[in-house]
């Protein structure tokens, strides 16, 4: 199983998610099953570390973003990997205007706190907030990768 998480700039929401996913496989055992990776709709990070207060957010409940480099999501994802979540409507749109034709695509779309019945649909943008938003985005990623980790085991 492969799965992609998709935000805007690919360093703030996607990587946490990506780190948050990836913590959680290892404690279920999961982790060789499963691959995890992040990308943004947009390029203008490719190459770069996640966003300081992301990393450091992260870093406080035990989750390492470092090693993580930004990249830009390609219509060729939608063969790679099995889900591609979404991190807002907008972001969805994007893939959905990207994505190839029906029957062409392996990837399974959709919006990732809507889809695991999280408070609310969308993570919201941390990137010109104070760090009360980057708390948010890790409270709403830990709930939703739970049952992420649930519907993987299912899968598997
Ligand atoms: P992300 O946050 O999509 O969660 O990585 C953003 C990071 C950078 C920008 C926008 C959102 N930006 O406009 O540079």
């Amino acid at each position: 199983m492969r799965v992609l998480f998709v935000c805007l700039g690919n360093i703030c929401r996607s990587p946490t998610a990506e780190g948050v996913l990836r913590h959680k496989l290892r404690e279920a055992g999961l982790a060789d099953q499963v691959e995890v990776a992040s990308a943004g709709t947009g390029g203008w990070h490719i190459g770069k570390a996640p966003d300081k207060r992301s990393q450091a957010a992260a870093k406080q409940r035990g989750y390492d973003l470092s090693m993580q480099r930004a990249q830009q999501v390609t219509r060729a994802d939608f063969s790679t990997y099995d889900l591609i979540l979404a991190m807002d409507n907008s972001n969805l749109s994007d893939l959905m205007a990207l994505q190839p034709a029906k029957g062409k695509s392996k990837a399974e779309l959709d919006l990732f706190l809507r889809r695991y019945q999280s408070p609310l649909d969308e993570v919201p943008d941390p990137y010109y907030d104070g760090n009360q938003g980057f708390e948010q985005v890790l409270d709403l990623i830990e709930g939703a990768c739970d049952r992420l980790v649930i519907e993987l085991k299912g899968r598997l």
